[in-house]
């Protein structure tokens, strides 16, 4: 039997489970949002569904890994089933909580490798020259077309993501204490200080009208207060950044001692991630397009879509500054940075079913895993919509309701007060009881309430499609389920035989 590995040191822990949930979503994914949604108006709901569902979910995600990872599971295979004495419903089910970071990585790391690429490019000074004009999309043109050419995909962008997954690749086979937690050691101090260091950039520009951004998004108001719509979006952008709903973070939480104070640090990890979220991340790219082009250019960008504005808008307004190839740099290697520490998080619920459900060696179960990112990473570097297919279904539908089946079974099935024992056990913070009746009510109804606006009113447009590249993404997404769900019953037997499942059946 293998041994699990566990974080080796407190710091090391914190940092991995941060790197987990700071990425793309708080600098780019944020303030697009916000953007969209009005600032302040977006910002109300956002705190709301931040407290009544982000910060439960957190903590019930470390509760149950921890839980779970004295029982030899790290995945959501293993963990539901260890829930229903691993009936193959329940293993199945769960298997679900394993292919939604799959696809969402397939997509994600084709993405952090543009930002890798931009880095590059911006030290050997090929971004393209900026124009300077007070219109947003004069500015961006050139950058435009760039980018592009880039993501046609050019060579470039192809050798680039291999190196990414190379990249990824070695760090996983290293484990989860050399890999990972060296990895969010080094990585997590220096986006930290490049964030800051952008953030007082983008907010001193031009005489401090960069100010301004922040105060647009501060301005808190009710007049988004009855858009359901916004609250869709608030809610969607929570369980995104938090990397919830899909066992990220339970697997994570699977690695930690058994005495580890996990409620201490899921409101650390959730800590720093809404400080890169809700400080920097909405102190670089809003200020920056206040700073530069007027207050009413904002929306209008932000509906260019999430990336654009990273990969078009940014280099153009960075490239303007004085040595505007080395922000430019810094820029992306934030970018980078952030990308990395959360693609690993989401490889790793594969790995560790490998490892811990198929009792595979920790290089055949990286290999494996790696070989089929690297498949799904080329569907979405060159198959159009592929992409944007994954985001839709695992970025978010299967999110939600995956959450939704979380809280049932973690808390409700498990039982209120056997989750309460676990709670309260080796932690200085004692939570009230209500704060388990928050997580078994309020927190579902406010998870079912965004599933009824988004998902059912969105799948009516989205369903029926003859777009053949989109068909292949489900077809694709389907294949995945089935391989997941087959290796879920193909490993059932082996957990079976293991001694500590029998030690849960004692208990
Ligand atoms: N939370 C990450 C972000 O903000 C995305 C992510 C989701 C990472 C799930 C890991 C798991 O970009």
């Amino acid at each position: 039997m293998n041994k699990r590995e566990t974080w080796k040191t407190k710091v090391g822990l914190i940092l991995a489970a941060a790197g987990n949930a700071v990425g793309l979503g708080n600098i780019l994914r944020f303030p697009s949002k916000v953007a969209l949604y009005g600032g302040g108006a977006f910002m109300l709901p956002y705190f709301i569904a931040l407290f009544l569902m982000g910060l439960p979910l957190m903590i019930i995600e470390w509760v149950i890994g921890r839980y779970a990872g004295r029982y030899g599971h790290g995945s959501m295979t293993g963990i539901l089933g260890l829930f229903f004495k691993h009936a193959s419903w329940a293993r199945i089910l769960g298997s679900v909580g394993v292919a939604i970071p799959v696809c969402i990585c397939m997509y994600y790391i084709y993405i952090e490798s543009w930002t890798l690429g931009f880095a590059f490019l911006s030290v050997l000074q090929k971004l393209p020259q900026p124009v300077i004009s007070t219109d947003a999309h004069e500015a961006a043109k050139p950058y435009i077309d760039f980018f592009r050419n880039y993501t046609s995909p050019s060579a470039t962008a192809y050798l680039f993501l291999i190196l990414t997954l190379c990249i990824n690749w070695f760090i996983l086979q290293r484990g989860v204490v050399k890999g990972i937690e060296i990895t969010a050691k080094i990585g997590m101090p220096l986006l930290i200080l490049f964030g800051i260091f952008l953030s007082f950039l983008c907010l001193s520009a031009k005489n401090w009208t960069g100010f301004e951004g922040l105060k647009f998004i501060y301005n808190l108001n009710f007049s988004g207060i009855t858009d359901p719509k916004i609250w869709v979006e608030a809610a969607g952008q929570i369980f995104f950044t938090l990397s919830l709903g899909m066992g990220a973070i339970a697997t994570y939480a699977s690695y930690v001692r058994q005495r580890e104070d996990i409620v201490k640090a899921g409101f650390i990890t959730a800590g720093i991630n809404e400080f890169v979220e809700v400080i920097i991340g909405a102190s670089i790219v809003i200020p920056a397009a206040f700073a530069m082009f007027s207050a009413i250019a904002i929306p209008e960008l932000a509906k260019e879509g999430t990336f654009r504005i990273g990969f078009m808008t940014m280099p153009a307004i960075f490239m303007s500054f004085p040595v505007g190839w080395f922000i430019s740099f810094v820029w992306f290697s934030l970018l980078f940075l952030a990308a990395l520490t959360s693609s690993l998080a989401l490889i790793q619920p594969l790995v560790a079913l490998f490892e811990d459900e198929m009792k595979w060696s920790h290089t055949k179960a990286v290999t494996v895993s790696m070989i089929l990112i690297t498949v799904g990473a080329h569907f979405s570097a060159f198959i159009p919509h592929f992409i944007d297919e994954l985001d839709f279904w695992s970025g978010c539908v299967f999110l939600l309701l995956f959450g939704l089946v979380e809280i049932v079974v973690f808390v409700w099935i498990f039982g209120i007060n056997n989750f309460y024992n676990e709670l309260t056990t080796y932690t200085k913070i004692r939570l009230p009881k209500a704060f388990v009746y928050t997580v078994a009510f309020v927190s579902p109804l406010f998870i079912a309430f965004v599933v009824y606006f988004w998902v059912i009113k969105e799948l009516k447009n989205t369903l029926f499609t003859t777009d053949p590249y989109k068909i292949f993404a489900r077809v694709f997404i389907l294949l995945i389920l089935v391989l997941l769900g087959f290796i879920a019953v193909k490993s059932r037997k082996i957990i079976l035989k293991d001694v500590r499942y029998l030690r849960v059946i004692k208990e």
